[in-house]
């Protein structure tokens, strides 16, 4: 059976270094295939992993609107486009979603889209999703149900009550959340008492169960600097492991 995971939280929280992160994970637990979607109109997640995106979702929603070549069903043509937008690494798949459906949207198009999704979805053991703020390609994608629900947040109370925000948002576009956790991610090291005293307070009461803390990084830093890919971060670093250890605790192995 594929598992989804979803990360969710507030613009500049981290979402899309913990995706990158949970990739190099689930690569180096054999827990592959996977498919990584950048559901992010400004894919990035790529630029993490030294990859390069060639086509994006949103491109050919928009070329099944103008005339197709002759003897194909526009659900060969997306299936043969979809699998053209993949890019193959050892262990993953990467697609990007790029731009959502402008004004005058051809829904057509994105039921299409949700079939082939379904199709691509059986082949993989996990798939993680790298939203923007909002959720909302994940019904796009007809993905119904979400194994684990990551939401990141900054170190501070404010962040963390938004962050218990956006994972009760998730409910009403009907998707089933199975289990959902808290990452405050860029905590600063040591940590300061009244610091996790703050995030435990924020936490308490909720139904966002805290799933750990990840250190602010300079690794993190100089490796996004000098364009080197986060899959080739060695293990030992804090964030690595620290990372690594909180994926163990919900994921398993
Ligand atoms: N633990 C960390 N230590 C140091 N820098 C970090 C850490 N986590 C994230 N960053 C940096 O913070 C910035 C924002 O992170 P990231 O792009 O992962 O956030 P995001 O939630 O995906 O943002 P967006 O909402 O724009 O997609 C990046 O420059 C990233 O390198
Ligand atoms: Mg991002």
């Amino acid at each position: 059976m594929t598992k989804v995971i979803a990360l969710a939280g507030k613009g500049g929280t981290g979402k899309t270094t913990i995706s990158a992160l949970l990739i190099k994970y689930l690569r180096e637990r054999g827990l592959t295939p996977v498919l990584a979607v950048d559901a992010d109109a400004n894919a990035n997640l790529n630029e993490l992993l030294g990859l390069k995106i060639e086509i994006t979702i949103g491109q050919i929603r928009k070329e099944l609107k103008s005339d197709l070549p002759p003897n194909i069903t526009r659900d060969q043509y997306m299936e043969m486009k979809v699998h053209q937008a993949l890019v193959e690494e050892r262990g993953f798949d990467l697609l990007a979603m790029g731009q959502p459906d402008g004004p005058g949207c051809y829904c057509a198009a994105n039921q299409h889209l949700a079939m082939t999704m379904d199709h691509l979805a059986g082949n993989y053991k996990y798939i993680l999703v790298d939203n923007e703020a909002g959720m909302e390609h994940l019904s796009r994608m007809n993905l119904r149900t979400i194994d684990h629900l990551l939401v990141i947040s900054d170190p501070s109370a404010r962040g963390i009550l938004t962050a218990r925000r956006i994972a009760e948002l998730t409910g009403p576009l009907g998707i089933t959340i199975k289990q959902r956790c808290l990452i405050v991610n860029r905590v600063p090291e040591p940590t300061p008492p009244e610091l996790l005293a703050k995030i435990a307070e924020a936490v308490s009461g909720s139904d966002l169960p805290l799933g750990g803390l990840l250190p602010a990084s300079p690794e993190l830093v100089s490796q996004e600097l000098s364009g080197r890919s986060y899959l080739d971060l060695p293990a030992e670093t804090p964030v690595v492991a620290r990372a690594f250890a909180i994926f163990d605790s919900f994921i398993g192995v």
